[in-house]
């Protein structure tokens, strides 16, 4: 997919905020930090158009992006973070639980998960919470740049070792760097077929 505008749009606190939900829409999440927000600008081919941070809790807000005025890329606040109060973080989940079971529009969420580490409890129990919940999703490694690639294919090996204990099909899986721009064609294409635009 050529990407010839992608725009910010606005950034909501809660579902019933976004925008009017009138196009195909695909949204990413992960544990704060995972590089979610790194991953949007690189597909889009943009440094800055979703805002990075090296400090986990960047993206705190529903953030919404019109992509060649046809569809919408959503980067959502990370889960997991640790330094906010129990609080706040139970509100973070709210918010993006809220959003991905009532947002008519959300074609697919691409999970992302850091491809240096073994599966993580928090990941797991949440792409469980996906399934459990009918969510359609993606699994997306990212930071593979980090690792040496056969190292990364055996992460990737592991995890499907481990999500096979739960799942007899398994979903869509993306080895990614947004530092070398790895893997992005691959979800670009991913979102044009199963697009109706
Ligand atoms: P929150 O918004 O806080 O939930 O984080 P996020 O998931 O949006 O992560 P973000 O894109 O802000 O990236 C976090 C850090 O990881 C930044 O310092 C990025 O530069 C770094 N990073 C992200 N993707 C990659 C990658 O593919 N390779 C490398 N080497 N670093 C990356
Ligand atoms: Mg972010």
């Amino acid at each position: 997919m050529v990407i010839k505008t992608a725009d910010f749009v606005k950034s909501s606190g809660k579902w019933q905020e976004c925008p009017e939900p009138n196009l195909p829409e695909y949204a990413f999440i992960g544990r704060s930090n995972v590089g979610k927000s790194s991953l949007i600008n690189a597909m889009m081919n943009r440094k800055d158009l979703a805002k990075t941070s090296g400090t986990p809790g960047k993206t705190q807000l529903i953030n919404h992006f019109l992509i060649n005025e046809n569809w919408y890329l959503t980067d959502l606040p990370g889960y997991g973070y640790a330094k906010v109060s129990k609080v706040q973080r139970r509100d973070f989940e709210k918010l993006i639980n809220n959003y991905i079971l009532n947002r008519n529009n959300l074609v697919n969420l691409f999970v992302l998960v850091d491809s240096r580490h073994s599966p993580q409890k928090i990941d797991l129990e949440f792409i469980e919470w996906c399934g459990e919940s009918g969510v359609p999703f993606s699994i997306v490694f990212t930071k593979a740049d980090k690792l040496k690639p056969n190292i990364a294919i055996k992460n990737v090996e592991d995890y499907k070792i481990e999500l096979h204990k739960t799942w007899e099909d398994l979903p869509e899986l993306y080895i990614t760097s947004a530092e070398k721009k790895a893997g992005c064609n691959e979800i670009l294409n991913f979102i044009q077929t199963t697009n109706e635009f």
